[in-house]
């Protein structure tokens, strides 16, 4: 099997051997956080291969740095609000899912979710502005002659200016809220009966309550995004190119959309041609630890040790929880790293050491680790899955919440919940990942169905983005849904011609019975008369 993918992977790297020795240039949308993480490995890989890579980046990111001595280009545009601006919103974002929600009713948490959602788009359009009315950027844009615009949608504007600039464009992307992009815009199908919708903390075995739920979902989310994020947007457009503009259709432009999961964590659904399943794209074999980090795991013992982090975008939380969380990891055999930026917490044990930054993938790998503690990003999971980690989640935002509960349904992974967690349910936890057998080894199956394709993720990333180079887009893979109404689409005109065809035939022979009821009456009122 080994054999095999190495067999493939040559052939592809043939194939294209060719194509890189006159590499194509390529243009990055700015992003930010794990979607920042998430890519870049894509575009070593691009830059190893002989592309050119340029990212755009704004003056103002927690994650993006122009100034970062790297093998990419950084084209940096100026955006009107400050570091402070931004940190307020996501401050104001995690404090609405760790803290607030809990205490709302569904109405308060949809009218408050709506609200950060305009909130954001606010944030998302001041950076666009920066580009699109940016004269100076622009024209380096238009002269900088790409052959291609690769963008994590979670910014819109990129399908605007890849249109504007005349070049292919290819998404990447986890998720959309209640999937509204890859449904409407991306023409992906997701029939609510067995495709759950993402957030809904559904599995694809729905009883007739759970479809129902489903289905709702799916429809609270694009009268939502319909009436918070389309609406605003559209105009956005509208004015930019001084025509009335569906940004939902910009964004159907879209040549290949590669999404960033895969059957080993997402449950299994229809697809299109241009969507590419290539979950796990940032993961790599592990590399050695630095020395001190090596020596402190090495001290583990048989116990080994146990992997800690609450993600790229939490910095600290409570005191209280802090203290919760440090006094259940000092009752586990296991020596603990976790990545936390917060005040030392008063109960920390003896086993657990607290690091500013973490190389997660490299601890993954690591053969004395036993457990992942996760926030359960799924940039964490791939991780855990790639190197077969049983996890421990405490899930927060986003897609969170649904993403351990994948990993639950699959046996790899509990979770403990983050409002009402004590010491000891976060010791139980991690005890019965490590204890009962059941979960390394489902962790492992995951892991050997993750690597066992014919080609790794990233390289399949790495092939449509150069595929769609070469041919100049990919519209041969463009389904002809695009072009439908909703009703054309649904085949409602055809049901509503074939009903009307049936009720003709209906009409005519209820007609006919009736003439020729009458008729043979009359006849026979003759015979009788004649009789008579
Ligand atoms: C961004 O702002 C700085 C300082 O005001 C200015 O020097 C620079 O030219 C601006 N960059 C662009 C791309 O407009
Ligand atoms: C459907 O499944 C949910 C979750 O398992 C359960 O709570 C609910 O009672 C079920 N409903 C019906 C009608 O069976
Ligand atoms: C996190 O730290 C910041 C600044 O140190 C503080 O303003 C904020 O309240 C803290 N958040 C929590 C949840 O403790």
């Amino acid at each position: 099997m080994e054999l095999g993918r190495r067999v493939s992977t040559c052939v592809l790297l043939l194939l294209c051997a060719t194509w890189s020795a006159n590499g194509g240039n390529i243009l990055v949308w700015y992003t930010e956080g794990s979607h920042w993480i998430n890519i870049k490995p894509v575009l070593e890989t691009l830059v190893d291969r002989g592309h050119d890579v340029t990212v755009l980046v704004p003056s103002v990111s927690m994650y993006m740095k122009s100034n970062e001595a790297s093998r990419f280009r950084y084209e940096s545009f100026n955006v009107s609000f400050s570091m402070e601006d931004m940190e307020i919103f996501f401050e104001d974002f995690f404090h609405f899912f760790m803290y607030e929600m809990k205490q709302m009713n569904y109405l308060q948490i949809y009218l408050r979710f709506m609200e950060l959602v305009k909130n954001n788009l606010d944030i998302s359009l001041q950076y666009l502005d920066g580009v699109v009315k940016s004269d100076v950027i622009m024209k380096n844009l238009k002269e900088g002659n790409f052959d291609l615009l690769l963008s994590d949608p979670i910014y819109p504007g990129s399908d605007l200016i890849a249109e504007m600039l005349n070049i292919p464009l290819v998404f990447t992307l986890r998720f959309s809220l209640g999937n509204n992009w890859e449904r409407h815009c991306g023409q992906l199908p997701a029939p609510p009966s067995f495709v759950p919708a993402a957030m809904s903390k559904l599995t694809d075995k729905m009883n007739f309550s759970e479809r129902l739920w489903n289905f709702l979902f799916y429809t609270m989310h694009d009268i939502l995004l319909d009436k918070t994020f389309w609406n605003v947007l559209d105009n956005y457009y509208s004015e930019i190119k001084g025509t009335p503009t569906s940004a939902c259709e910009m964004m159907s432009r879209a040549d290949i959309w590669l999404m960033r999961t895969y059957w080993d964590f997402d449950f299994p659904r229809p697809f299109l041609p241009n969507f590419k399943f290539v979950g796990g794209i940032h993961c790599r074999p592990a590399k050695p630890l630095p020395e001190d980090m090596e020596e402190f795991v090495q001290s583990s013992g048989d116990d080994g040790i146990v992997v800690f982090t609450l993600g790229s975008l939490i910095r600290n939380i409570t005191t209280e929880k802090a203290n919760i969380i440090a006094s259940g990891l000092a009752q586990i055999p296991q020596k603990v790293l976790w990545r936390y930026k917060g005040e030392k917490p008063k109960t920390l044990g003896a086993n657990t050491r607290i690091y500013d930054w973490i190389p997660q993938n490299d601890l993954l790998g690591h053969p004395k680790t036993r457990a992942f503690i996760t926030h359960g990003g799924t940039n964490g999971i791939y991780e855990a899955i790639y190197h077969g980690v049983p996890m421990v989640g405490i899930p927060m935002f986003a897609d969170q919440p649904e993403n351990m509960i994948h990993m639950n349904h699959r046996g790899a992974a509990v979770h403990v919940d983050f409002h009402s967690m004590k010491a000891e349910d976060l010791r139980d936890a991690v005890n019965t990942v490590i204890n009962e057998k059941s979960y390394k080894e489902n962790a492992m199956r995951l892991s050997s169905i993750h690597h066992d394709r014919p080609i790794s993720p990233r390289d399949e990333a790495v092939f449509w983005i150069e595929f769609t180079m070469r041919n100049k887009g990919a519209k041969h893979l463009r389904v002809q849904a695009h072009e439908l109404t909703w009703y054309q689409y649904h085949s409602l005109d055809v049901l509503g011609f074939l009903l009307a065809v049936v009720l003709l035939f209906i009409f005519l022979l209820v007609k006919i019975c009736g003439f020729c009821v009458r008729w043979s009456c009359r006849r026979m009122g003759k015979t009788k008369k004649k009789a008579e």
